[in-house]
């Protein structure tokens, strides 16, 4: 049977507050569809502005099948370019980051600008006409430093994204700020175990002893339930609003993305050992109020983030195959910080490293399982587990969603 049909039926009598089929989570298939109806056709999160500060500086990224560039141009705007020549499709941009001047590819020397438009190519007909050969372009946004991309012809409308994160993100200055470190890790596990696994806190008191010491447990603060009615937040909103945090909670209708500022375990101020302060400096100068806690945005499918007082984290999750993810972390400090002075760069990154390496062994593990002829779908704790159930949710209906777009678009053409 046809793999869309397949796949409808089985989000459509899915066995609600379970956690999916095992095909969802292994195969091949069901992946490539999670691709083309996700990453293919969504806004996604991609870097930060303040990684291309200047005209020229670009970084590149694969996205499943597509290499990108993103590249700052000379009128300071940040674009997105398909990384496949136009000659004869050679990767034009081929290191992870670097600077220059004009794109000039590296095997027949096409040379582009740095809004893609094609400048130069050596030695072609007196009849050829370059722009009809520019470097195509893909859609770009950028709300508060950050970079979000949609590869689709038509891409969703971002306004309601932009309108929902720029308050919460201005007055932390991200686009100004500068990434102290980054990591990428492989996670042998499907994407969606990756989400499964960050949207609970139900598994870190067995996981996380570094993490445990600052973030608090509760489901209200990792979850998407009650924290309306939770004492401690609803003070902390008070606290950080009267300073001019936006900090409540906010879900999208659709329930793609989240924002809110949650408060971190009484007397922590950052991700550290001690609780501590990371960095010297404060990340925006813009904020100077303590005990902000941490502003927390989900964007699925491809970002979570940790905004707190003295840095940034940024999370970026992009599926290499059915069972594997590529995970980057990225710290960000106040651009003008300076390590060994303001910030001691083991002591700034321990605690997510750590926890990044919990999370991957649990993924794995978990993968693992699911593999087993045995596996069944399993119940998610109601108490605990409320946002996994909401990301499943999420995923279930944006697939239906689509697949219901697409066969009714088919019957119309
Ligand atoms: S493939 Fe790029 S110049 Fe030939
Ligand atoms: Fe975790």
């Amino acid at each position: 049977m046809d793999i869309r049909n397949t796949v409808l039926r089985q989000l459509k009598n899915r066995r609600e507050g379970f956690s999916l089929e095992q095909p969802f989570y292994i195969d091949q298939d069901y992946f490539k569809l999670d691709m083309e109806l996700i990453y293919y056709r969504d806004w996604l999160f991609i870097g930060h502005d303040c990684e291309i500060p200047k005209a020229g500086n670009y970084f590149t990224v694969q996205i499943g099948d597509y290499p990108i560039v993103i590249v700052r141009g000379r009128d300071g705007q940040i674009r997105a370019l398909h990384n496949s020549c136009r000659h004869r499709g050679s990767r034009v941009c081929t290191s992870e980051r670097g600077s220059s001047a004009k794109l000039v590819c590296p095997y027949h020397q096409w040379t582009y600008e740095l809004d893609g438009s094609l400048l130069f190519a050596r030695q072609m007909a007196e009849d050829f006409d370059k722009t009809q050969f520019n470097l195509k372009q893909v859609h770009c946004e950028s709300v508060g430093g950050y970079i979000f991309i949609c590869l689709a012809q038509n891409a969703p409308d971002f306004a309601p994204v932009r309108a929902s994160i720029e308050p919460y993100m201005k007055p932390h200055r991200l686009s100004e700020a500068k990434v102290a470190f980054q990591s990428t890790i492989i996670e042998k596990g499907n994407w969606k175990l990756v989400w499964e696994n960050n949207r609970e806190c139900y598994h870190c008191a067995g996981n996380h002893p570094e993490l445990c010491r600052t973030f608090p447990e509760a489901p209200t603060v990792s979850g998407v339930q009650g924290a309306m009615s939770d004492p401690v937040i609803v003070a902390h909103w008070q606290h950080c609003e009267a300073a001019g945090l936006p900090s409540e909670f906010k879900l999208s209708a659709d329930g793609q993305y989240r924002t809110t500022r949650m408060p971190l375990i009484e007397g922590a101020e950052s991700y550290t050992m001690s609780g501590q302060r990371a960095v010297k400096r404060q990340l925006s100068d813009d904020v100077s109020l303590g005990g902000i806690g941490t502003m927390l945005l989900f964007h699925y499918p491809t970002t979570w983030n940790h905004v707190l007082g003295d840095h940034a984290i940024s999370f970026r999750v992009l599926p290499l195959n059915a069972e594997e993810t590529a995970v980057t972390t990225k710290w960000l400090v106040h651009k003008d910080a300076v390590e060994g002075v303001d910030y001691d760069l083991e002591e700034l990154t321990h605690v997510w490293t750590e926890t990044n390496d919990q999370d991957r062994r649990i993924v794995e593990e978990n993968a693992f399982g699911i593999h087993s002829p045995a596996y069944e779908p399993g119940p998610y704790s109601e108490m605990h587990e409320g946002g996994v159930m909401q990301f499943v949710e999420w995923y279930s209906n944006f697939m239906i969603n689509r697949l219901q777009g697409d066969q009714k678009l088919s019957a119309v053409a």
